[in-house]
């Protein structure tokens, strides 16, 4: 079993630092896992300009397709996205193979994504429980004839992009059934399968089982992308070095620490670590604020998003000279993340960022690599809970 540990040498470089999806060359073998509600296009932004332009590929958040009896483009603002966003993917959930169908032709032809990705992975009630989601791996041959019928659509109307698939390994502890998926997934035409080593029941809880992820790799044709915990560029490192994954989608890591995809694009070309400084990490919110507003958002959705960030990010504080896993360190993070999160708007956000940077942020490092897992509990083990139990 997978600990939560960081064992990756520091200026070691996996054996595999890049993959191929069809013709697309990925570098650095890394995605950004889409995250519903945070990883829209500023955010996707955000981390590319943080990365220096170096991130193997962006999706968009999760686009319902069961809803409209016609899928309508221009109702989803999951869609937008920017042309330096490529090579970008687009994801869609849904449980009727024709709507699926229809709704991925429209988006291939309007928008040119570089691939198109169905979700096999969504544990919410309202998705899952309906049968979509990761409600179809208790319902294989409904997921088998989605992937069907999307691919033959798309072929049918001279669309040639890649189909993906994102999903769990299971239903739950009793049913993990991810070497079924991928079966069906190749034989489907799927040219790609980023695997979540978590069941549906498991939500968030524990930590994801890297043993099920590495068994898909190593039986897949096509490249398998890790992901679950990923949460520093050693973890990525032994990731893709101990279970054989094409790469890792990195979610959650990505809000605590925006510079994650830099920091493994720097190890993966030999470069020295970038240390990021508190007044840097601080900085950060000036420039999503900026990106959110150029996107047309209002300045209290602005402010919901920095502080979305603000929670996760001001963890990685700790006073500077100390050993980060002292006692007393998460006190001055919480010190900070209060100060943030208190503000009564934007506006008053960033001054407060601002004035930190001038007074305790002097005394402080920017280290989100200490932290022991995403979820925000102590797990250190993987755990089948019972999230969803009933629901
Ligand atoms: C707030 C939130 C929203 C998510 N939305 C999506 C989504 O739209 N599509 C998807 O495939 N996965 C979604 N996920 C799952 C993540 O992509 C990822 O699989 C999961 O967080 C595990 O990876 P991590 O440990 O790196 O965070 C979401 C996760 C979170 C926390």
């Amino acid at each position: 079993m997978l600990k939560n540990v960081k064992t990756g040498e520091k200026g070691r470089i996996p054996r595999v630092t890049r993959f191929h999806l069809r013709n697309l060359d990925v570098f650095p073998n890394t995605v950004l896992s889409p995250m519903d509600g945070v990883t829209d296009a500023p955010f996707r932004r955000l981390c590319r300009v943080l990365s220096g332009n170096r991130m193997g590929l962006l999706v968009s958040e999760f686009v319902p397709t069961d809803g409209d009896a016609v899928f309508n483009l221009e109702g989803h603002k999951q869609l937008r996205f920017f042309p330096e966003e490529k090579p970008f993917g687009v994801q869609i959930f849904g449980r009727f193979p024709d709507k699926m169908a229809a709704a991925a032709v429209k988006i291939a032809g309007a928008l040119k994504p570089d691939y198109i990705e169905v979700n096999a992975g969504c544990p919410a009630p309202k998705v899952a429980g309906k049968g979509s989601g990761s409600g179809l791996l208790r319902d294989l041959p409904r997921l088998q004839e989605i992937l069907h019928d999307v691919r033959t659509a798309l072929d049918q109307n001279g669309l040639d992009l890649p189909l993906t698939l994102k999903c769990r390994i299971g239903w739950d502890s009793e049913s993990i059934n991810v070497m079924e998926t991928l079966a069906i997934a190749e034989g489907e035409g799927v040219e790609m399968l980023t695997v979540h080593g978590r069941t549906r029941l498991q939500g968030y809880n524990g930590l994801a089982d890297w043993d099920w992820i590495g068994k898909v790799a190593a039986a897949a044709k096509i490249p398998v992308i890790g992901n679950g915990d990923v949460n520093s560029v050693a973890r990525a490192f032994d990731c893709i070095e101990n279970y054989g994954v094409a790469g890792v989608a990195i979610g959650r890591c990505a809000m605590h620490n925006p510079w994650i995809f830099g920091q493994i694009a720097d190890a993966w070309e030999g470069k020295p670590a970038h240390v990021i400084t508190a007044a840097e990490a601080l900085d950060v919110f000036k420039l999503y604020y900026g990106f959110k507003i150029e996107d047309g958002s209002t300045d209290k959705g602005a402010e919901g998003r920095l502080k979305q960030l603000a929670a996760r990010l001001c963890k990685g504080f700790c006073l500077d000279g100390a050993d980060s896993g002292l006692a007393g360190a998460d006190d001055v993070a919480m010190q900070v993340r209060q100060e943030l999160l208190s503000s009564s708007c934007a506006a008053e956000l960033l001054e407060r960022a601002e004035s930190l940077k001038q007074g305790i942020a002097r005394d402080l490092k920017f280290d989100p690599d200490r932290l022991a897992n995403l979820n925000g509990a102590k797990e250190t083990e993987i755990k089948y809970g019972d999230q969803f139990k009933g629901r």
